[in-house]
């Protein structure tokens, strides 16, 4: 599909009664989600990625009390968190997407992944196994949610959050920074800090790309650099937002709210040297590097201080 017609659709919806709804149900039977099992995989992929970014940090999730920032449609993480050994998983989102014909089909999907769960969080996968049958047979969502310690809570914003300062291990999110205003980065990060235990990790995956790109092969994954402000905002829409702020603004909001980073891995998509050097980019992000421009992902580690740091 030419991305024009989805970033019209979509801003259609966002202003329709029941935009939300509508716009869901066109992503399972035309978008991403059209090939379910295939899709939370990759989801898996992202959760066990994230696994080494925290052994390599030395840090461990069991016993962790756990926020994640974004839910979405399908809580992939929080699950796989709660398999791995994690007290507890607060979960938030701003719109209240999750239902519990949405929980019941990720938990049944989750079993073809057991042995790779097990092998990332070094459990046998009859335990995995035990714990997530333990979690399918609740007799509903609110049952599911309990019996596995996690807490899910929409609408709330991830820039104010209802939790007590220095309550919390790892503070995450996955597809999500990318979508948020860059006023609502800085309360995010500003939250988090608040919130993290002294010694606490952020750990932000962040799809820094155009996202018309995933669907239109006819456009590289740095398409929306071309656009200055006022032209991206008839493209850019409520139902998928998207900031296009750059990796090092993503590292630098973590840095100005007090954070230390840890760790951060980078990657380029295919093509997207060749894409930015042959076209012309709007006036807005001409100040910034070649390496910033076509960075296509960023992940990142950053910690808050215990006050015992030497000076
Ligand atoms: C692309 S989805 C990603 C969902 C999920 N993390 C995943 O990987 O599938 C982004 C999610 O972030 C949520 N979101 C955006 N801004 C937020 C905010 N300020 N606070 C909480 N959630 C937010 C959106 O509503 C949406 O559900």
């Amino acid at each position: 599909m030419n991305w024009r017609i989805k970033g019209l659709t979509q801003k259609v919806l966002s202003a329709a009664p029941g935009g939300i709804v509508l716009n869901t149900r066109m992503q399972a039977a035309l978008g991403g989600l059209r090939n379910f099992d295939k899709a939370m995989a990759a989801k898996v992929d992202e959760w066990i990625l994230s696994m080494k970014y925290l052994e390599a940090a030395g840090i461990s999730v069991r016993g962790a009390r756990i926020l994640e920032i974004g839910t979405g449609w399908y809580p992939v993480l929080p699950i796989c968190f709660v398999l791995a050994g994690a007290e507890s998983v607060v979960t938030v989102d701003i719109v209240p997407h999750l239902t519990e014909a949405g929980m019941y089909r990720l938990l049944r999907t989750l079993e073809a992944h057991i042995p790779s769960i097990a092998e990332i969080t070094g459990l046998t996968p009859a335990i995995i196994s035990n714990r997530l049958e333990l979690i399918v047979n609740q007799p509903n969502l609110a049952a599911i949610l309990r019996s596995s310690g996690i807490e899910y809570r929409a609408p709330e914003d991830a820039g104010n959050i209802e939790l007590e300062p220095n309550s919390i291990d790892i503070i995450y999110s996955n597809s999500v920074l990318e979508h948020v205003h860059r006023k609502a980065l800085g309360d995010i990060m500003r939250e988090s800090l608040r919130i993290l235990k002294p010694g606490g990790i952020v750990m932000h995956n962040v799809a820094c790309n155009d996202h018309y790109a995933h669907f239109d092969k006819s456009i590289s994954y740095v398409n929306y650099l071309r656009y200055s402000e006022a032209k991206w905002r008839l493209w850019n829409n409520s139902l998928q937002f998207q900031n296009r702020l750059r990796a090092s603004e993503f590292l630098q909001s973590a840095q100005d709210a007090g954070l230390e980073i840890i760790a951060r891995r980078t990657h380029v998509s295919p093509g997207t040297h060749e894409a930015i050097r042959t076209m012309t980019i709007a006036p807005e992000f001409r100040g910034f590097s070649e390496a910033d421009l076509v960075t296509t992902t960023i992940d990142f580690l950053a910690r808050k201080g215990t006050g015992n740091e030497a000076s």
